[in-house]
């Protein structure tokens, strides 16, 4: 699966730093038939055993579009498509859309222009996630060589949308997000063949004046502990030893009945599973992050040590605008209960600059917080105004140039932050799961439970996938340097 640049670009910290080594998948189907590129799809095709040909499908975004793409990709491969690493090749692309910020939503229609040309070969082209959400059917008048509009609150009734492409249908879609549903999938193409993606919670129940996540991604609904239990079984199986359990607002997961597991003991019954070692979860929300998280860390230590928990701002003003339902001082309090746990838990946030009304004020409080809250790293990030969200009737009153001088002050300050944080950590042992390995010799790379990256030396012939003691040597503000302690 080809990735695009992700929003995340603008992260001041690591970790879009991307060490994912691909891993061949092969799941044995047979394929009968193979449509021929430049063919027109045929109704004699139709049907479970038949060849559907093949797909490449790249993705933008966060990786819970990353996550979709691995099920999207799953579902295909078990109606016998075959994944192909270049449009040229497939006979069907499919591009996973991002509309968080308006940049994101305008790559997508550029993109698509490129591939006109390729539908006149005969190839079905698709538009999956936000932006066909957003867009809905108007994506067919802007782009009439796309067949496919499908955003991802309707991805369970892919198949029988590929049925209806494979009949020949030039229209089709899926747009409902008024289900309380969940996409549940027998097979996920994983990437990364160490840490498995595994969406806990779809959609978001909060109504952030700025964002377009509750209107693309629909209502919030929670997966059975059961079936998120088997699933973590099947991927310990597997080989997988890290998960990462993956919502919009993963910490509001509610476990279904009869069971009703509070998500602090969904953690530590995933932790339990034999032969998985980290546990990892995003995006938690302030509001719903209680002492009962810290207490599951503190107790279990293959719960990583490391919470993402967005501010977005420092202002109380600025907060309330953006209907975050906390303030300056509640969100403090959560920053406190994280720092006080008996063992350190690393810290990291999304910061907005520039939304509507803010003042320099609000900004020098923003600035204050990243001093009080001491982040490991932040994902920082322009105001865009969405469609459909309530802050567009907001005037969108600061200056470009003045949103990115906020910015470029913001991820100043936080580099000085994280340089610091991470020379304290000189001398220190640290455990990595290595995750790459670079092309000069005896260097290879890794993530520790705090999700720093660690850069190190090492003479092991092969470390891939294991867990090895690093000693740091050295720091940036976006990574550790070390040497294996053997
Ligand atoms: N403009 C800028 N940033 C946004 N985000 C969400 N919506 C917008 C927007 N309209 C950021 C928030 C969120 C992250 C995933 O993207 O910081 O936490
Ligand atoms: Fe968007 Fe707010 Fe929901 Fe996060 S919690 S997805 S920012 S609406």
């Amino acid at each position: 699966m080809q990735r695009a640049a992700r929003p995340h670009c603008e992260r001041t910290g690591v970790v879009n730093c991307d060490l994912r080594m691909g891993k061949s998948f092969d799941i044995g189907l047979q394929q009968l038939t193979r449509r021929e590129a430049g063919a027109r799809p045929d109704v004699s095709f139709a049907g479970p055993l038949a060849a559907r040909g093949t797909f490449f499908l790249e993705t933008f975004g966060c990786q819970m579009n990353d996550h979709d793409s691995e099920k999207v990709a799953g579902v295909l491969l078990s109606r016998g498509y075959r994944q192909v690493e270049t449009p040229e090749a497939a006979s069907l692309i499919l591009y996973n859309t991002c509309s968080i910020r308006e940049k994101a939503a305008q790559k997508v229609f550029s993109r698509l222009g490129e591939y006109r040309e390729k539908q006149k070969d005969g190839k079905i082209i698709g538009v999956l996630g936000c932006v066909a959400q957003q867009e809905g059917e108007d994506i067919f008048e802007r782009a009439p060589w796309v067949s496919l509009v499908c955003g991802s609150a309707s991805y369970r009734k892919l198949p029988e949308m590929l049925a209806e492409l494979e009949a020949g249908n030039h229209r089709v879609t899926g747009l409902d997000t008024d289900t309380d549903e969940t996409f549940e999938t027998e097979m996920t193409r994983r990437d990364n063949p160490w840490r498995a993606y595994l969406t806990i919670i779809e959609g978001c129940d909060k109504a952030c004046s700025y964002c377009v996540v509750p209107y693309t991604r629909g209502p919030e609904r929670s997966r059975s502990s059961e079936a998120i239990l088997r699933e973590v079984h099947q991927l310990a199986a597997l080989g997988y030893s890290e998960v990462q359990l993956l919502g919009q607002t993963v910490n509001s997961y509610r476990d279904p009945r009869p069971r009703g597991m509070r998500f602090s003991e969904l953690l530590l019954a995933v932790a339990d599973v034999p032969g998985i070692r980290r546990v990892r979860f995003t995006t938690s929300h302030p509001s719903d992050f209680g002492q009962d998280i810290v207490a599951a860390i503190e107790s279990e230590p293959k719960l990583c040590d490391h919470v993402h928990l967005p501010v977005q701002s420092g202002s109380t003003k600025v907060l309330q605008a953006m209907q975050r339902t906390y303030s300056r001082e509640e969100y403090l309090e959560k920053v406190d209960m994280i720092r006080s746990a008996k063992r350190p838990i690393a810290l990291t946030t999304d910061i907005i600059v520039g939304f509507p009304g803010e003042t320099e004020a609000d900004f020098e409080e923003t600035l204050s917080l990243l001093e009080d809250a001491q982040y490991d790293s932040l994902f920082s990030f322009k105001y865009s105004p969405r469609p459909n969200t309530p802050s567009l009737s907001m005037n969108d009153s600061i200056p470009e140039e003045e949103k990115s001088r906020r910015l470029a002050v913001l991820q100043d300050k936080q580099r000085e932050i994280q340089r610091v944080r991470n020379l304290a950590l000189t001398g220190e042992t640290v455990e990595v799961l290595v995750s790459g390995k670079s092309r000069r010799e005896n260097q290879w790379a890794g993530y520790t439970t705090s999700h720093r990256l660690v850069n190190f030396t090492s003479q092991a012939h092969e470390l891939l996938g294991t867990y090895v003691h690093v000693r740091v040597t050295d720091a940036t503000p976006n990574s550790l340097l070390g040497e294996h302690a053997v």
